[in-house]
C-alpha cells in the first residue's frame, strides 16, 4: 500500500476529519501551546488519564458522574471560573506548569480547552491517535518509525479559527524526521510545507514564539510566560500517549532511553 502523509494546519480542516475514513490512518495532535503539552506534562508527572472534553457543560457532566476527577481547561487563555461554568472554579488552568505530581498523581483529569481538546475529538475515530508535542518528538518519531501507519495525518489546532505558527513548526519537525519513510507515497503539499519551514526556525524556537499569535499573547502575559518557555523544550520526554478506545488519553509504551527506540511493541487497547 502507498504510504501517505499530511498535515491540516487549521481547525476547519481537523474538524472536517470527522467526515474522513480514518480507519487506516494515525493522527498526531498538536497543540503546542499548550493543551497537548499540558496532557503530556500531566501524564509524565503520574496523571492516570486525561479525558478531552469539547465544551465546559460536557466536562461539568463527567465531574457529575464521577466526583474524584479534576476539572481543567481554558477560554482566552486563562483558567475556567466558576462565573463560566455555573458555579465550579476548575482545578487547573491550561499552563503545563501547574500539573505538577503532588497535584496530578493517580488522578483523571477532564479538559476542556479551545482549539486542542476540539481537534482531538475530531479524529477520534482514527486508528491511531498520538499527543504531540515537542517535549517527546523523537519517542513519536520512534513509534511512526516503528508501526508505520499507512497513513499520517499531522493535526494542527490551530489558534481560534487559524493556523499556528508553532504547530506548524511541530508538524514540520516531524515531517522532517520522517521523510525517510513517507518521501516516496503521497506527499501532501502541506507536509511539505511544514518540513520545509522548520529548519528555518528551528534553532531558536523561543524566538519563533514572538512572532506567533498565542505565543505574542502568553508572552505578555507576566504569569503565562513561563509556559511558552516549557512548551518549546525539545527531548524531555521519552514515552508516548495517545487517544484510546474508551476515550480516555494515556501513556501508550513503556519508557525507553531517550537515544534508543522504543522496544515495546504497541496495540490500541480496548475500551
Ligand atoms: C487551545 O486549546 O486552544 C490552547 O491550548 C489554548 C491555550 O492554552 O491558551
Amino acid at each position: 500500500m502507498t504510504r501517505s502523509i499530511e498535515v491540516l494546519f487549521s481547525p476547519a480542516e481537523s474538524s472536517a476529519l470527522i467526515r474522513r475514513d480514518l480507519g487506516r490512518s494515525a493522527c498526531v495532535v498538536l497543540d503546542i501551546l499548550r493543551a497537548t503539552t499540558s496532557m503530556m506534562t500531566a501524564l509524565a508527572n503520574g496523571a492516570e488519564a486525561i479525558i478531552p472534553a469539547g465544551e465546559i457543560p460536557e466536562a461539568l457532566a463527567i465531574k457529575e458522574e464521577r466526583p474524584d476527577v479534576l476539572l481543567a481547561g481554558e477560554r482566552d487563555g486563562l483558567r475556567i471560573r466558576a462565573n463560566q461554568s455555573g458555579g465550579i472554579d476548575f482545578d487547573f488552568g491550561n499552563s503545563p506548569r501547574e500539573f505538577i505530581p503532588d497535584k496530578v498523581r493517580g488522578k483523571t483529569i477532564v479538559m476542556t480547552t479551545t482549539n486542542g481538546t476540539r481537534a482531538l475529538r475530531s479524529c477520534a475515530h482514527a486508528e491511531t491517535v498520538l499527543i504531540g508535542s515537542f517535549l517527546n518528538l523523537r519517542a513519536i518519531v520512534n513509534w511512526i518509525r516503528r508501526e508505520l501507519p499507512p497513513h499520517l495525518i499531522l493535526v494542527c489546532s490551530g489558534t481560534h479559527s487559524q493556523a499556528a505558527l508553532e504547530d506548524t513548526l511541530a508538524a514540520g519537525a516531524l515531517c522532517e524526521r520522517l521523510w525517510p519513510y513517507y518521501a516516496s507515497g503521497q506527499v501532501a503539499d502541506s507536509a511539505e510545507i511544514a518540513r520545509r519551514i522548520y529548519p528555518l526556525l528551528q534553532a531558536d524556537l523561543l524566538g519563533a514564539m514572538k512572532h506567533s499569535r498565542n505565543g505574542q499573547r502568553l508572552l505578555n502575559h507576566p504569569e503565562l510566560r513561563g509556559d511558552v518557555h516549557f512548551c518549546v523544550q525539545r527531548e524531555t520526554l521519552s514515552f508516548v500517549a495517545g487517544l484510546h478506545t474508551d476515550g480516555t488519553v494515556r501513556k501508550l509504551a513503556c519508557e525507553s532511553p531517550l537515544s534508543g527506540d522504543t522496544t515495546t511493541q504497541y496495540s490500541r487497547p480496548a475500551a
